[in-house]
């Protein structure tokens, strides 16, 4: 049996992000991310819309929420819920600044 683990790994600069609301979509491992900072918080969310495959990343902040660049839809920052009372979500990823002021991201567990 094997153990699996999380692990931190660097997305980003701190720096890198914008401040003016927009946000950053990376990939990570063949994962799209979409990355804001947020009233000084670093906020990972998966990046892929779920409604039809905008990436969120290109999308803007408004009252916490990203808005997807294709049709509108609205995703919660800190939970992925939808804002507009839609079932679809998006995943929300552990992130923090390291020391050295580069944005971690918390990878999910490598499977065995
Ligand atoms: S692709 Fe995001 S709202 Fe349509």
């Amino acid at each position: 049996m094997t153990q699996a683990e999380h692990e931190w790994v660097e997305l980003i600069a701190l720096d890198e992000l914008p401040t003016d609301g927009t946000g950053r979509a990376l990939e990570l491992a063949g994962e799209q991310l979409a990355v804001f900072l947020h009233e000084g918080e670093v906020r990972v969310l998966g990046g892929v819309c779920p409604h039809q495959g905008a990436l969120l990343g290109d999308g803007v902040i408004s009252r916490g929420e990203v808005t997807c660049p294709f049709h509108g839809w609205h995703f919660d920052l800190t939970t992925g819920a939808s804002g507009d009372g839609l079932e679809e979500c998006v995943p929300v990823h552990e992130a923090r600044v390291s020391d050295s002021g580069v944005v971690e991201v918390l990878a999910p567990p490598k499977s065995a």
